[in-house]
């Protein structure tokens, strides 16, 4: 199966673009809710969580591994790496080629958690693919949390939205990376106070087509993955809020599955 982890729900945004880039493929889901979030913590504390994460779908059967979390990505991939032989995806690599064939400027911009802005994960990949782009990062810690409120909708959300992209709208940048699992759910309200013109960019997005890629060329993964039911979502603890957030983004009947790590 495809094995997904995320520091908590926020990962369901992957599940939903596998739902729609690869139907009837089946998700080995697991959310670290008991340890959510990862965004404030140290890059020694996530890797060590990454890992026991990674392992946990490794003896579930995940044959491939998709790190939905963009803080984990950013702070344990290349630590993960050295530790895990099946084939894994970050999201930070697929988001940052997809901005640098975006933006004629040659200047990005770049939203995450704490963690995900102080590790520069965005910027070296960036900078990797071309050496030139400019690269605005800028840490949106209250999404997180307005998000998982359910207050996205609220006059509230808006205001901290513009205030939190103030800095960033006056460096002319002409593309902005959504790093954190979270954002997408809010993409209109960050459209609308970054400005029309700048364009936005989905890790979640380019993570599946990224996947989708591979799978095309390895068919018979492709074809072994397909042989189990259904997702399974599991989650280090269970609350009736995760459950409920957990439905109404994925549109469908959820069960989580408490699990030990
Ligand atoms: N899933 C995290 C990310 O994408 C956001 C929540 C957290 O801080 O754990 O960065």
């Amino acid at each position: 199966m495809i094995g997904v982890f995320d520091s908590g729900i926020g990962g369901l945004t992957v599940v939903k673009e596998i739902t729609k880039q690869l139907p009837g493929m089946p998700v080995l889901y697991l959310g670290d809710t008991a340890r959510t979030p990862y965004g404030n913590k140290s890059a020694q504390t996530i890797q060590q969580y990454a890992l026991q994460d990674a392992q946990f779908l490794i003896a579930q059967g995940a044959t491939v591994l998709v790190i939905a979390c963009n803080t984990a990505s950013a702070t344990a991939y290349q630590f993960l790496k050295s530790k895990i032989s099946i084939p894994m995806f970050d999201v930070i690599i697929p988001a940052a080629r997809k901005a640098a064939t975006l933006t004629k400027k040659k200047r990005v911009g770049v939203i995450g958690t704490r963690a995900t802005i102080a590790s520069g994960a965005y910027t070296a990949e960036l900078h990797n693919i071309d050496p030139a782009i400019t690269v605005e990062g800028q840490e949106c810690s209250m999404f997180v949390p307005l998000i998982e409120e359910g207050w996205a909708k609220k006059g509230e959300t808006t205001r901290i939205v513009k205030l939190s992209l103030q800095g960033l709208k006056t460096k002319n940048i002409d593309t902005l990376i959504l790093g954190c699992t979270h954002y997408p759910i809010i993409r209109n309200i960050i459209q609308v106070k970054i400005g029309k013109r700048v364009k936005l960019v989905d890790p979640a997005e380019e993570v599946v087509k990224e996947l989708a890629q591979y799978l095309k060329a390895h068919l018979d993964l492709a074809q072994s993955l397909r042989s189990t039911v259904d997702h399974r979502f599991m989650v280090t603890d269970v609350t009736e809020h995760f459950q409920a957030i957990a439905q109404s983004w994925l549109k469908r009947s959820v069960k989580l599955e408490r699990v030990s790590l």
